[in-house]
């Protein structure tokens, strides 16, 4: 994970790079650091902590600095220490480095660095980058960076900086994103791990790949392949409408991205469904017709709540398209040996659309031969580039790490998907209009649960003394409780299991007892009298019971000790209103437990390692 930012130019440079830091924050926040040249000299600033205290840090030491490069970091090798926050030096403290990825052969690169007497200062795999650029360093740092990056292996996109060029940032990338924009008018250029943390007037940008190297000056970039020959890169424009992120009066952006649903899910369903001819419509949409017919098998993939998303679509493309449809955890998918023929599409589901293991899994398909469709909230992210088609979510930018609004929406992206593939193997015109009246109505059921969010706190506040939650569900509500449970842990640091209740019998029933409660997502009719009589069973072992029920299902008024009433809805369309009441429940939960909600301990909004 970790962010990465460099700028070059006319500006204070402390200040556009503490601000595209901050853009860059949900890529991890366990120590942030920047670096610079001043009067010659490598000047540098860096603590365990977020981006807020490294800037009070820097306005009491007085740093001034002529360029900068910075760093917010998501620990993996080293704990989240001042010696271990980037950026990371050479034994002279010539050159500065910052570093997202990670180095799987760092521990023989340093060993056969310390038998040359090099002597390191943090337990970083990164620090081995910076010493043996150091020791390659012959005046040209576009040679030392060139000799350097064959001997790692792992992924990297990396910032140096060096004392005798003054200036200037050398920038390098193999499987970790980096990109780099320059203004109009040729005055500053940026290095950033995401675009999106470009300045405004940044509109032009190339994304680094495969130990491509660049050369960065203010408003002027050179980029070399791996044997320093120099190439054309393309450059794209950047569209920005970028507005800086608010809370807009919400204490917490997490609670402002629950309460934006209702309206989220009408961007993602706006100009998507044609009353007139009864179709699905999908802009810059790249795959024909005849092709969609011809799937015989989709595969999803993603990771965390994208894949249980996914799992929803393959409720939908098997009950709405009839096609065979399944879902895999992107970190596995990876590794596996699929029969993927010309006949599977695959789907890549991302919120952030770069997070490493989906990414790679979409490669590895796509090497295969499969086609690859992009479901993704980030524009210019590598998913959206690399996927031949995207549909975007359209849910604006998600600023809590906890995935909320990203959701519901990859859930209709995911649903209207599968209605065109419907439509296109013969759904009448008819039962197109039913199901376009069912979407118009998830809006209004999301707004009829945010209404009553009072009750969930007074309930919340309730089961907030237990440490350990079992959530079950059937259908639809499998992945929608998954999803629930794995909100309740993230921000609450509370084990919670989600299981098809189903399977309770089959072993998990031997945990119910009087201080474990049951959490129930009964909304499936296909299932309720199932779920009904798990729920009996439970409630015959003693464990408390809360049940997100559909309003009229009066048999579990006996059962449940708590019972929150979700409008009714078609089985498909159930989790919308039912993950945004699971979603306000671990919010309420996780405030009462005085968590940090928005920025949860060891998590990144944006996985970018494996
Ligand atoms: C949970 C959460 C994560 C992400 C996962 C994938 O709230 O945010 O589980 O869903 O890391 O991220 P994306 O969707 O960006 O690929």
């Amino acid at each position: 994970m970790c962010g990465i930012f460099g700028y070059v130019g006319k500006k204070d440079p402390i200040k556009i790079c503490i601000g595209g830091l901050k853009q860059l924050e949900y890529r991890g926040y366990d120590s942030a650091g920047i670096a610079g040249l001043y009067e010659g000299q490598i000047k540098s600033c860096k603590e365990a902590g977020k981006i807020a205290s490294l800037e009070k840090k820097i306005l009491s030491e007085g740093l001034k600095l002529d360029f900068a490069i910075g760093h917010t970091r998501w620990a993996t090798h080293g704990k989240p220490t001042d010696q271990n926050a980037h950026p990371h030096f050479d034994e002279k403290s010539s050159l500065a480095l910052v570093h997202n990825g990670i180095i799987e052969n760092f521990s023989q690169l340093r060993d056969q660095l310390k038998s040359k007497n090099v002597r390191f200062t943090s337990e970083t795999d990164t620090e081995v980058i910076a010493q043996l650029i150091g020791q390659f360093y012959r005046g040209d740092l576009l040679d030392a960076v060139q000799k350097t990056l064959p001997l790692l292996q792992g992924s990297f996109a990396i910032a140096i900086i060096h004392s005798n060029h003054p200036g200037q940032i050398v920038a390098a990338a193999r499987e970790s994103p980096l990109s780099i924009g320059y203004d109009d008018q040729h005055t500053e250029s940026i290095v950033s791990s995401d675009p999106n943390a470009f300045l405004p007037s940044t509109s032009n940008v190339m994304f680094l790949r495969g130990d491509e190297i660049a050369q960065v000056e203010a408003g002027k970039i050179s980029i070399f392949n791996s044997t320093l020959k120099p190439i054309e890169k393309k450059i794209e424009k950047l569209e920005s409408n970028y507005q800086a992120p608010s809370k807009e009066g919400f204490e917490h952006f997490l609670i402002k991205e629950i309460y934006e649903q209702s309206s989220t899910i009408q961007k993602a369903l706006l100009g998507r469904l044609n009353d007139e001819s009864a179709c699905i419509e999908f802009e810059n949409f790249h795959f024909s017709d005849e092709y969609l017919k011809s799937i015989r098998n989709i595969w999803l993939l993603g990771c965390g709540t994208s894949s249980h998303a996914g799992w929803i679509g393959t409720m939908f493309f098997e009950d709405l398209s009839r096609v065979n449809a399944s879902v895999e955890i992107a970190s596995e998918a990876r590794y596996r040996n699929p029969l993927l023929a010309s006949d599977t599409l695959v789907i890549a589901i991302s919120q952030s659309g770069e997070t490493a293991d989906t990414i790679a899994a979409m490669r590895e398909a796509k090497r295969r031969g499969c086609s690859i469709l992009g479901i993704c909230n980030v524009v210019n992210s590598t998913l959206s580039r690399e996927a031949d088609s995207t549909i975007f979510l359209k849910a604006g930018p998600e600023m809590s790490v906890c995935s909320t609004k990203a959701f519901s929406s990859q859930v209709a992206v995911l649903a209207l998907f599968a209605l065109h593939i419907a439509r296109l193997k013969g759904l009448s015109d008819g039962e197109m209009r039913k199901y376009f009246a069912h979407f118009r109505k998830i809006s209004g059921s999301i707004q009829q649960v945010l209404e009553k969010s009072s009750l969930l706190q007074t309930i919340a506040k309730k089961y907030a003394k237990y440490n350990d939650f079992f959530f079950m569900g059937r259908r639809y509500m499998v992945p929608t409780c998954l999803e629930a449970a794995l909100k309740l842990k993230e921000i609450s640091y509370v084990n919670a299991n989600g299981y098809p209740a189903g399977e309770l019998k089959h072993g998990p029933i031997a945990l119910i007892c009087p201080n474990f409660p049951v959490v129930a997502f009964c909304s499936n009719d296909q299932t309720l009298d199932k779920i009904v009589s798990n729920l009996m069973e439970v409630k015959a072992r003693g464990a408390p019971i809360l049940a997100f029920a559909p309003e009229g299902l009066h048999s579990i008024i006996e059962i449940a000790d708590d019972i929150f009433w979700l409008p009714e809805s078609i089985d498909p369309f159930a989790p919308f209103a039912s993950i945004v009441a699971g979603q306000l429940f671990a919010y309420y939960i996780a405030k009462d437990r005085g968590c940090d909600i928005d920025q949860p301990r060891n998590l990144a909004k944006s996985v970018t390692v494996e």
